[in-house]
């Protein structure tokens, strides 16, 4: 079987360490390259933590580029109370010794779209800052795109306010471009996120295992245990998951619409979940058709045991 080609739009962060690995790793995937944006921390950290994984998983022909070093409009918010002073998890080791990309983010994903044989699926797992530039940059150029999956938003509470999840909120007027701009999407938030878990065993097991990739997976989660607590979120990965794997997942179309008020809702994913009725006068909806594919539940241990066999290629 042809390998799906992929490209991940990050903001590494722990989570986004977990999908890189599973996205080089994966049999079924080819990773074409990654795009950087500021997020969980400033984008140039970013970079350094996204080299640092790719290195970890012998990838280090990838490339990776620089992309928009803060939101649309407004300031940047970061997570270092999650992801660490380094925002990936304080862990030591060597700073990678390759180069990012000459490229920026939009001209790279430009490239590497245009370049493709087949359809690339691009998986944004951070505030969607870089999409948006490139949406508005080379929009025939996104027509080729098999779809967006991506990590962010919420068909029921946020995380970062009680309203937004954190990709959204952090950049919602980006978020509204992508969400309005016609290509497939599919919604990786909330609802499912943070269902899929690695427990301190596991990570234990992992930092055991003769495979690079695997031990430096395990650090991280051991890392976050100590600091934060268990089991750990495969957060970011599930994305990803869901373009090998989307049989795993189950899913619903609804509209949505992203919410960039400056009230308490700014950066909302609204999700019309109102059951349609065959009412003489239509009511209100809030776009044109049920645009976005939203994944509303999964299989959570098949989901994490595909991740595990994956990252640790001794894992059964
Ligand atoms: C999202 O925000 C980041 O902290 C995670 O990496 C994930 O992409 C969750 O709200
Ligand atoms: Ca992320």
């Amino acid at each position: 079987m042809a390998r799906t080609p992929v490209i991940l739009d990050v903001d590494t962060g722990i989570d986004d360490a977990f999908a890189l690995l599973f996205a080089v790793r994966h049999p079924d995937l080819e990773l074409l390259g990654v795009t950087c944006v500021d997020g969980n921390t400033n984008v140039d950290q970013v970079v350094a933590n996204t080299l640092k994984v790719l290195d970890a998983a012998g990838a280090g022909n990838i490339p990776v580029s620089r992309g928009a070093v803060r939101p649309l409009l407004g300031q940047s918010h970061y997570a270092e109370y999650v992801h660490g002073a380094d925002g990936m998890g304080d862990l030591d080791g060597p700073a990678s010794y390759r180069r990012v990309d000459q490229r920026g983010a939009v001209e790279l994903l430009r490239d590497l779209i245009e370049s493709s044989a087949t359809p690339v699926a691009l998986v944004p797992l951070a505030p969607l800052t870089n999409i948006a530039l490139f949406l508005r940059s080379f929009p025939e150029t996104a027509k080729k795109l098999q779809g967006i999956v991506l990590m962010g938003g919420s068909a029921s509470a946020g995380n970062a306010t009680p309203a937004a999840e954190f990709n959204i909120w952090h950049d919602p007027e980006a978020a509204a471009i992508v969400f309005q701009s016609g290509v497939p999407i599919t919604m990786y938030g909330l609802d499912v996120f943070m269902r899929p878990g690695i427990s301190a065993a596991e990570a234990e097991r992992l930092q055991g295992s003769s495979d690079p990739a695997a031990v430096f997976a395990g650090s991280l989660i051991s890392a976050f245990i100590e600091r934060i607590g268990s089991p750990v979120t495969l957060g970011d990965a599930g994305a990803v998951m869901a373009v090998v794997a989307p049989e795993l997942i189950s899913f619903q179309n609804f509209d949505v619409v992203v919410d960039t008020s400056a009230g308490p809702a700014r950066g909302q994913t609204i999700c019309d979940r109102r059951p349609r009725l065959e009412l003489e006068i239509e009511p209100l909806r809030l776009a044109d058709s049920a645009n976005v594919r939203v994944a509303l539940d999964m299989d959570v241990e098949a989901i994490r045991q595909l991740w595990l066999e994956t990252i640790d290629s001794h894992w059964n």
